[in-house]
């Protein structure tokens, strides 16, 4: 998608886009970098956009990996479709509230990896809190949920759902971005 049609995107509903432009492919290969693909039989993805990040994932994916991903944007979607044409992708056209409910519907396990680029700034308390707890549900204990967010806003809350929480300072993005990975003690 061109950079002038995700702007009207943006203009369109700002809260639910959260950021005037797609991110870049270094952020995108920064957060593939956090991931062990090798053990990756289903990866989460919520808020793929024009699919910048999907690619990138699915480029990386085994053959016999899935890849579900829940976007709310209509023309997001459209183009996701149009040009990922991949059968390990299962784009969900509804909201990530409600990931537990089609991981089963689709008959999978749980994840060990969740990659998010919501913008939770912008989003109200009841729905990160919602979004979250479905991203904690969906992981099994050893998974990790990756992050970018373009201020440390979230990592009160990311705290207080992931026992273990660090970040690292993208600059290879614009804005610059913060990449968050969070994960469990296994021992609890
Ligand atoms: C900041 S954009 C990121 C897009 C893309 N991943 C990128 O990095 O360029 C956030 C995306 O989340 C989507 N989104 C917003 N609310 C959502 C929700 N509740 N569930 C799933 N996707 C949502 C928006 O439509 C938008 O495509």
């Amino acid at each position: 998608m061109a950079k002038k049609s995700y702007l009207s995107q943006f203009f369109k509903d700002s809260r639910e886009v959260g950021a005037l432009a797609p991110s870049s492919k270094s952020l995108g290969r920064k957060i593939c970098s956090k991931i062990d693909f090798d053990k990756a039989d289903l990866i989460i993805e919520l808020g793929p956009g024009n699919g910048v990040f999907t690619k990138l994932l699915l480029e990386r994916m085994k053959p016999d990996a899935k890849l579900l991903a829940f976007e709310t944007n209509g023309p997001f979607c459209d183009i996701i479709r149009e040009k990922i044409k991949d059968e390990r992708l299962i784009l969900v056209e509804d909201s990530a509230e409600h990931i537990t409910k089609y991981m089963k519907e689709c008959g999978l396990e749980t994840c060990q990896y969740v990659v998010s680029s919501l913008p939770y700034t912008v989003f109200p308390k009841e729905l990160k809190n919602k979004i979250l707890d479905e991203s904690v549900a969906a992981l099994n204990k050893n998974g990790t949920y990756l992050q970018f967010q373009y201020s440390l806003n979230a990592l009160k809350l990311l705290k207080s759902k992931f026992d273990k929480v660090n970040y690292n300072f993208s600059l290879l993005n614009f804005p610059p971005a913060f990449v968050y990975t969070c994960t469990f003690d296994p021992a609890k």
